[in-house]
């Protein structure tokens, strides 16, 4: 039984990563997307995305993090597949998946589903590119437009040699509308039985994490925008399916310093102009859980400088909790 934490363009980079392994419960993470065209791309754009490279491909707290390809092309994305196994990328992980216009016009993400022959020759070459010992995964929807190239896609995953499939299930019409089609999911590990797959989508809960794993029959999960929404979710989670009775989980109060950890792990990863745009992203997050996070947003949301930001979390901190200030910078 594994829980690992969904990749995120734009969200999940190497702070959040950070912060959210430091809570536990989390067995696998995956970079943010490196776009592949049609060359092989430097060493020093891995280790940007992937900071962790250096660090044994590995988050402070020991996770590991797999770097992600998305693609159309086999031969480049096998190129810079072994780039990034010999930086030090403990796997490889291919995105089938991505719904973003931009991205599908350029021949990546969800666009390539409807070609399950394509999708088989890109994690062909791919796990003929990398050593045998470092796991090759791909994430795909359920399809493009509707559902049928479901099974020919997992077919294809499964016989090209993939370690791992991950389903996010819905198809790229979907959405992120709810619900999530986990019965399908149930139907591909049918269809490919030798295929260890990812359960994904719309589990918010540990409650959803078993009702999830009862439909699929998936050991493994992967948790998205709940573990944004609800940073102990991954350790709640994988106390829930062990049977244990599990941490108590975090109040706002305990939130809060979460936050200013955030807030200078943001400052050490970009530029004083930036850190405060993922700051309030994850805010905005938080809100769908803690009302509390939609006040704190509405105070904060015009300023500009972290030092004006971690004075204002310090006063929440104080008003939340006396006893537990939160740093000022
Ligand atoms: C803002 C955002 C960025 C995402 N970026 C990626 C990505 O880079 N690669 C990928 O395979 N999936 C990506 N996804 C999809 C998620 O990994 C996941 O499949 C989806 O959010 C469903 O899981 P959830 O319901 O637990 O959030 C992204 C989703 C969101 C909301």
């Amino acid at each position: 039984m594994r829980v690992m934490l969904a990749p995120m363009e734009g969200v999940i980079d190497p702070a959040m990563r950070r912060l959210l392994t430091g809570l536990g419960g989390v067995d696998r993470c995956v970079t943010e997307f490196l776009r592949v065209c049609d060359r092989l791309l430097p060493p020093r754009v891995f280790r940007r995305l992937c900071p962790e490279l250096d660090q044994g491909g590995r988050t402070r707290a020991g996770v590991p993090v797999f770097l992600q390809l998305l693609g159309g092309q086999p031969a480049p994305l096998a190129e810079n597949a072994a780039r990034a196994a010999e930086l030090g990328a403990p796997g490889i992980d291919l995105n089938f998946g991505c719904p973003a216009k931009t991205v599908n016009r350029s021949d990546g993400g969800a666009i390539l589903l409807r070609e399950p022959e394509r999708v088989s020759a890109i994690v062909d070459a791919v796990r003929r590119a990398v050593p045998t010992q470092i796991p090759v995964t791909a994430k795909i929807r359920l399809g493009f437009e509707d559902r049928s190239p479901f099974l020919d896609n997992v077919r294809a995953i499964a016989e090209a040699g993939a370690s791992e499939l991950t389903v996010h299930a819905r198809t790229r019409r979907d959405g992120y509308r709810p619900p999530a089609w986990w019965e399908e999911i149930s139907r591909a590990r049918e269809a490919a039985p030798g295929l260890p797959i990812i359960a994904n989508g719309e589990i918010w809960s540990a409650d959803d994490a078993r009702r999830c794993r009862e439909v699929t029959g998936c050991s493994d999960l992967m948790l998205g925008r709940g573990a944004l929404c609800r940073p102990d979710l991954p350790r709640l989670v994988a106390a829930s399916l062990r049977g244990e009775a599990g941490p108590e989980p975090l109040a706002w109060r305990d939130i809060l310093p979460l936050l200013a950890e955030f807030l200078d792990l943001n400052l050490a990863c970009y530029d004083r102009g930036h850190a405060a745009n993922p700051f309030k992203q994850w805010l905005v997050y938080l809100r769908a859980y803690y009302p509390q996070a939609a006040r704190f947003f509405e105070e904060i949301k015009r300023l500009r400088q972290p030092d004006d930001i971690a004075r204002a979390l310090a006063q929440a901190s104080e008003d939340a909790y006396p006893d537990d200030r939160v740093r000022a910078a």
